[in-house]
């Protein structure tokens, strides 16, 4: 291409994007608020099942040994991965919607094996099964919600899944002050299974992402009726334009064409495609290996000797935990994603500076209190959120399912290393258990400040067109319009 040519196709590129971003100003359909109700309940699931083990040991049957019982625990972890590695292909083979209810079905199955539990065995199984729901949830759920929001959008969205994750915890902590009873336990249980039930109710008012039908089949009438509806337009041509939005980008090749495996050596080819995986991949491993969930699960022990009931201390980070979302829901679309990073990470190491500095009797007691607390704050308004939201808005649709599910495998396996490796940090390190933590977090802050695209209201096309026109240089697509003036930004 000549120098005249790559300039002007660089500014028919810019036009496009610059239509796509008024075109953003949608306004929020009933279609799109089931879609929200249902893919966040799953999320609400996979936060409540998080906290549900964590009162009733010394009640649901009685005796069994401690083996046992962190057997239980820890099966939610082991099944995740597993859960995350076929949600991804489940999204891509059955459709985001379809993926999603076979989800909630698996919720309701692992919840009533729970709830009709005999022996502490058949306990393991259901939170394995669980778990594993709760990774293919991971995987589904945010490419459901990133695909049916408008970019505007897609942040507040994907930061309520989070926000949904989080009060499913705080109602674990909360229902065990009534329930983690040896009469009452079962009713802690069978909370997944009524939630379960009620999302297969509203699950006629589900639609298909739009973005999955057209990748299939870019003339498919359903995925224009469904965006007619999704974005309550009325006109033909804008909703030929929308249309234009979800395939910009995509090759026209069908998703089914390609395996699982060559779909991610295409994504891994394209050097530009492949720093935004590895950032992706970045996020999720600082998320999990900044230590969160090892206050999560070993906050009872650590509010032992600084509070008289540790369950209050639990349900007090839990509260905490579902305020600091909040403002994360408020922050997400005004703030970009790298500025939210970049203070999540830099708040979350002072804090884990300042537990070190407190267990070692430099500071006192309560500022080791005070500093956890921050630090559950400090992860909510970015590492919490961004790292599952991130993925559908910078991977474009053909390879999302892949990456999501990858990041979600990646995700869990961390998670379950935490959980399993804390104890012995504990013993070893003793009040330098945190050190580890500190390390991974300033990584991370380093990472976002020098690598870290900016990726806020924008879609994966425009970021990979934004990524190759920042390095006009090496000119690596191909911008291409076919008759019905579609845009193809072919790589090169
Ligand atoms: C994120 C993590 C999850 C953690 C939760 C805590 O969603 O993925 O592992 O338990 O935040 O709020």
């Amino acid at each position: 291409l000549s120098d005249k040519e790559k300039s002007l196709r660089q500014s028919q590129a810019s036009m496009i994007i610059l239509d796509e971003i008024e075109f953003d100003a949608q306004v929020v359909t009933t279609p799109l608020v089931f879609a929200i109700i249902v893919a966040s309940t799953c999320q609400f699931l996979v936060g409540y099942n998080t906290g549900v083990m964590n009162a009733p040991e010394k009640v649901v049957f009685p005796g069994h040994s401690t083996t046992a019982w962190a057997m239980a625990v820890a099966a939610f972890a082991v099944g995740g991965p597993f859960g995350a590695a076929l949600g991804g292909k489940m999204a891509d083979q059955r459709g985001r919607r379809g993926a999603m209810l076979i989800d909630v079905w698996i919720f309701l199955f692992g919840g009533l094996l729970q709830t009709i539990a005999q022996d502490i065995l058949t306990i393991i199984i259901a939170r394995l099964i669980i778990g594993f729901a709760s990774g293919y949830s991971s995987t589904v759920v945010p490419i459901y919600l990133g695909e049916m929001a408008p970019p505007t959008l897609r942040g507040t969205l994907g930061t309520l899944t989070q926000f949904c994750l989080v009060i499913g915890i705080l109602i674990a902590d909360l229902m065990a002050f009534p329930f983690a009873t040896e009469g009452g336990w079962r009713v802690l249980f069978a909370v997944t299974m009524i939630v379960a039930i009620l999302q297969l109710l509203m699950s006629p008012f589900l639609l298909e992402s739009p973005r999955w039908l057209l990748n299939r089949d870019p003339s498919s009438l359903r995925a224009r009726y469904i965006i007619k509806r999704l974005r309550g337009l009325r006109d033909e041509h804008q909703v030929e334009q929308e249309v234009g939005n979800f395939i910009i980008g995509e090759t026209a090749q069908h998703q089914d064409e390609g395996t699982q495996a060559s779909i991610l050596k295409e994504l891994w080819a394209h050097p530009k495609r492949r720093t935004l995986l590895l950032s992706s991949l970045v996020l999720q491993m600082g998320q999990q290996l900044s230590g969160i969930n090892a206050v999560f699960y070993y906050s009872t022990s650590f509010f032992e000797g600084i509070i008289s009931n540790p369950l209050i201390g639990t349900t007090i980070i839990g509260a905490v935990n579902v305020a600091a979302t909040y403002v994360a829901l408020l922050l997400m679309d005004s703030c970009g994603r790298k500025s939210l990073i970049l203070w999540s990470s830099g708040g979350m190491f002072l804090s884990c500076i300042v537990v070190v500095l407190s267990l070692l009797g430099f500071l006192n007691n309560i500022l080791a209190l005070v500093a956890v607390n921050v630090y559950v704050c400090c992860f909510e308004i970015g590492l919490g959120p961004i790292p599952w939201l991130i993925v559908a808005e910078v991977i474009e649709g053909k390879y999302v399912a892949i990456a999501m599910s990858l990041c979600s495998q990646l995700n869990w396996a961390c998670n379950f290393v935490v959980g399993m490796v804390f104890p012995y940090l504990n013993l070893y390190l003793g009040p330098y258990s945190f050190v580890p933590f500190a390390f991974v977090l300033g990584f991370v802050f380093f990472y976002a400040l020098f690598i870290l695209p900016e990726t806020q209201g924008k879609t994966p096309e425009e970021l990979v067109a934004e990524m190759a026109r920042r390095n006009s240089q090496s000119m690596v697509y191909e911008v291409n319009e076919d008759e019905a003036g579609a845009i193809d930004l072919e790589w090169r």
